[in-house]
Order: structure tokens, then C-alpha cells, then sequence
């Protein structure tokens, strides 16, 4: 089963990701995952995209897709795919279902995550990751254990991305609007949107995810 997870930033995406990996043998990609590792490891287009990221702009289209088409032709998960901030635009929606046709596969399932603008400026403004195992964690809504180590890992060790801060949360949600929401009509159309409450808690996201994977 391959499915979108489409949502604006902080909407729980990545968080609820990780659970669909734990529970269903999926396999996740994230693009802004992809990204922040080529530039931590310094690549040339890690170096192309740094500046745009940390500004909230989207990257582009031929490069996302780039990334995504090489993961579609080398892994083959035996629970499927959960794509995770991709696509983005409406070019991006058109490439992943051309490459998915290319390797016999399709889109199983959109779920938009539906959730207050306001509350994501909380979330992003608290957001730590863990360095060793990617476990999000949030200052308020979700913090790191009093030990200070990660509850999945044991890692100490925790990061905050440059891009979590509120002028770059505004400039990111602006994108949302401007070129990733037109996704939400588009899987619409095709029959394959469901949507959640991304505002209720982190487990009853998940049932509610649940709930709509075991209908497919
Ligand atoms: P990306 O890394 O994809 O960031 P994003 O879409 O802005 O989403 P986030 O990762 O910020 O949020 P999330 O929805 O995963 O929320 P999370 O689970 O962490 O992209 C970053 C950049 O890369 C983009 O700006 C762009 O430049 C580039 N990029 C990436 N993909 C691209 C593409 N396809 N095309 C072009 N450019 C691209 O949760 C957030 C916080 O809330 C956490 O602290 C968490 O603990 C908490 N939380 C989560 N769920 C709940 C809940 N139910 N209740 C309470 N708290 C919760």
C-alpha cells in the first residue's frame, strides 16, 4: 500500500510516519528528510538547497522528484511507501503517479491532516528532534523525558531545525496555500482523499489513520 501523507507544516506528518513504519512495515520518504541529509553531508545540491530550506521556499520540482524517483527504482519495502511532505505541487502529484504506473504500483490513499494554523506556530516553535533515532519531540506538547534521553533510543542528543522559527514558519505555510493545498481537490477528484483531525492527540491521529488504511 502506498500512501500520501499532505498537510502543512507541523501538521504531524513525520510523527505519524514514523508510527506507520513501526506498526505496518512501511517505508518512509520524506523529501525534507532527503534534503537535510544532502546538506549535512555537504553535497553539491545539499549546498543548492540550503539556503532555499532555510528560507521556507519550496525546492524544485526537478530535484524533489529526482530524489523520490531513485528510492521508488532501488527499494522495494514489503508494506509500501508513505510519502511525507511529496508531493507538493501539482507537477509533483503528476510525476509520482507516472512513476508509480512504472513500477506497477499506484496511490492507495491520501489522508489530509487537518489542523488549525495557530497551533502549528506552537508546535514548530517547540519542536526537537532527536539526533540519534529521529523521534519528535515538542516542548509542551510532547517533551523530551525528564532524563533527558530519548524514550525510543536512550540518545541525548537533540536538534532544532533552522527553519523552525516564525518567519520562516510564515513564508512555509504561504507555500502550503499558494501550491500544496490545490493537492487536496486534485486527490479529491481522483476518489482518494480521506481526511483526519490532526488537531486531536497523537494517538487518536493514528487510530483515526488506522482506521481509514484498514477500509482500503
Ligand atoms: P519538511 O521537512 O517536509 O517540513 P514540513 O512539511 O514543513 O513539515 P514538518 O516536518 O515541519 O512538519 P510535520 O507535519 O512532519 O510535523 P511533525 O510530525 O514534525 O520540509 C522542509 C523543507 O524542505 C520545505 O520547507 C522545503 O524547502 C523543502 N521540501 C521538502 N519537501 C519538498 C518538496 N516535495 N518540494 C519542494 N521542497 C520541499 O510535528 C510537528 C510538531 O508537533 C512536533 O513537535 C510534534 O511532536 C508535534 N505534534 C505532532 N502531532 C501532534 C499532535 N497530534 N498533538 C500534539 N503535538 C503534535
Amino acid at each position: 500500500m502506498n500512501i500520501i501523507l499532505l498537510g502543512p507544516p507541523g501538521a504531524g506528518k513525520g510523527t505519524q510516519a514514523r508510527r506507520l513504519v513501526e506498526a505496518r512495515g512501511m517505508q518512509q520518504l520524506s523529501t525534507g528528510d532527503m534534503l537535510r541529509e544532502a546538506r549535512s553531508s555537504g553535497t553539491e545540491m545539499g549546498k543548492r538547497v540550503a539556503d532555499v530550506m532555510d528560507r521556507g521556499e519550496l525546492v524544485t520540482d526537478e530535484i524533489v522528484i529526482g530524489l523520490i524517483e531513485e528510492k521508488l527504482t532501488h527499494d522495494h519495502p514489503p508494506g509500501g511507501f508513505i510519502f511525507d511532505g511529496f508531493p507538493r505541487t501539482l507537477p509533483q502529484a503528476d510525476a509520482l503517479g507516472e512513476l508509480l504506473t512504472k513500477h506497477g504500483q499506484q496511490v492507495d490513499a491520501v489522508i489530509e491532516m487537518q489542523v488549525d494554523d495557530e497551533a502549528l506556530v506552537t508546535r514548530i516553535a517547540g519542536r526537537a528532534t532527536c539526533a540519534g533515532c529521529g523521534e519528535v519531540y515538542n516542548d509542551t506538547l510532547r517533551p523530551i523525558p525528564a532524563d533527558g534521553a530519548c524514550g525510543k533510543c536512550g540518545g541525548t542528543e537533540f536538534k532544532r531545525r533552522a527553519d523552525d522559527n516564525e518567519e520562516s514558519l510564515r513564508q512555509r505555510l504561504m507555500e502550503y496555500y499558494k501550491k500544496t493545498s490545490p493537492l487536496v481537490g486534485y486527490y479529491y477528484a481522483k476518489g482518494q482523499l480521506h481526511r483526519v483531525d490532526g488537531l486531536a492527540e497523537i494517538d487518536a491521529v493514528s487510530g483515526a489513520i488506522a482506521k481509514v488504511l484498514d477500509k482500503v
